[in-house]
């Protein structure tokens, strides 16, 4: 669904570079879908990253709609038990748990095709799904709530002795549509995530240099360029990459050439160091005052999250704004539903005989394309 950028990432020692209700139940046929313990059935591609794909599933049982997380059984780097581990540590696997953005985890399992599954609660778009929708061109209103919300869900990971390691727009996604949540942003993907405070020791870790490169270029924060070990400070300074890039459109490291990615790397790091924040977040002071900030914590310092958002809040308020959560995609996935709902009806005949694990035809990779966007009008 979402454009997907190279991930960096490091689990081992090498870097590795790494239409309506009634036709849900056409969509996961009971003949067809694949098995997931007792409860689950695996249906269609909706995503995919650079670790499996992300699938559409049903709970047979209660009948909810589920997404379901999917990975080669045989991975060399196993990926998903990690992430497990961390939407428990978390408290997302509480059948109870009420923790504002953060998806609800149902299951942990081996499917029928010999893949590691992970059932998780089944949400809507990404943000860059949506900075798309509206045309890479967001409101201050919305960036600062988009801040102010993901600042929250930051805190929350934090508070469980979670560094996060993988800040980007497609790991941030809303709630779905029908259950009045699209205007509720939540994070996905632990996939890179890491304990900052030892389990044991209830120390936070040490600091070290030359670490792997972990996360993603794009946003990642200086510190990580260098090959620091990341803290909170480094999820901070790569949420303010990613909110001057919804600002602005683009980085202004972007599309920079270079023999290797390896090369690629060091020149995006040594043109973030380069470029001050002034010129970088010109037009936006705030983000400026808050990447000040980030890129000035220590390595173990406990950040000042309230002073972050205040940064936000207060600058909304001066402006007679608030945080009503009222975000510029509100009113532009109308549009979308029904332009996705008029595309659907055209090819549902061939995208519902389509069965998971069977060999995919070249023209249904084209297909896998569209019905991401087909799966936003019939789910979202
Ligand atoms: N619970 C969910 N509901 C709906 N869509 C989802 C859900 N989880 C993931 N997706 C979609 O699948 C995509 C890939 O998921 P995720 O980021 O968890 O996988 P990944 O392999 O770790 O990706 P990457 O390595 O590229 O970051 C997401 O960007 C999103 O579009
Ligand atoms: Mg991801």
């Amino acid at each position: 669904m979402a454009s997907q950028q190279k991930k960096i990432t490091t689990r081992t020692a090498a870097a590795v570079t790494k239409a309506g209700a009634s036709n849900q139940k056409t969509l996961i046929k009971n003949s067809n879908s694949l098995l997931l313990g007792s409860n689950f059935k695996i249906g269609k591609k909706i995503g995919s990253g650079n670790f499996g794909e992300v699938r559409l599933g049903k709970n047979v049982v209660t009948n909810e709609d589920v997404a379901i997380k999917t990975e080669s059984a045989s991975a060399k780097i196993p990926q998903l038990i990690f992430e497990y581990q961390f939407y428990r540590l978390i408290g997302a696997t509480d059948k109870s748990h009420t923790m504002e953005g953060i998806p609800k985890v149902y299951y942990y399992g081996l499917a029928e095709n010999r893949c590691n599954a992970l059932v998780l609660e089944l949400l809507g778009p990404t943000l860059e799904d949506l900075f798309k929708i509206c045309d890479r061109n967001f409101t201050m209103k919305t960036i600062f709530m988009i801040a102010i919300n993901t600042l929250h869900r930051i805190e929350i990971v934090h508070d469980k002795g979670i560094v996060y390691r993988d800040v980007k727009p497609e790991n941030f996604v809303i709630g779905r549509h029908k259950m009045k949540k699209d205007n509720l942003i939540y994070i996905i993907d632990f996939g890179l995530a890491k304990e900052y405070i030892d389990q044991k020791t209830k120390k936070h870790i040490p600091y070290r240099e030359k670490k792997n490169l972990v996360g993603t270029a794009r946003y990642m924060s200086i510190n990580t360029h260098l090959g620091k070990e990341q803290s909170r400070r480094d999820d901070l300074e790569a949420l303010g990459h990613m909110y001057m890039y919804l600002a602005r459109g683009n980085l202004p490291w972007q599309g920079l050439k270079a023999p290797n990615s390896k090369e690629r790397f060091h020149k995006i790091g040594e043109m973030k160091r380069n470029i001050p924040i002034s010129k970088l977040c010109e037009g936006y002071p705030e983000i400026a005052e808050y990447l000040h900030y980030a890129r000035r914590l220590e390595f173990n310092e406990n950040p000042d999250y309230i002073y972050m958002r205040n940064i936000f809040i207060d600058s909304l308020k001066l402006k007679g704004l608030a945080d009503d959560r009222q975000f510029d995609w509100l009113e532009k996935v109308v549009s979308m539903f029904f332009l996705c709902l008029e595309l659907s009806s055209l090819v549902l005949n061939l995208v519902e005989d389509q069965v998971v694990g069977e060999k995919i035809l070249s023209w249904q990779c084209i297909l896998d394309c569209w019905f991401s966007w087909f799966y936003l009008a019939i789910f979202y």
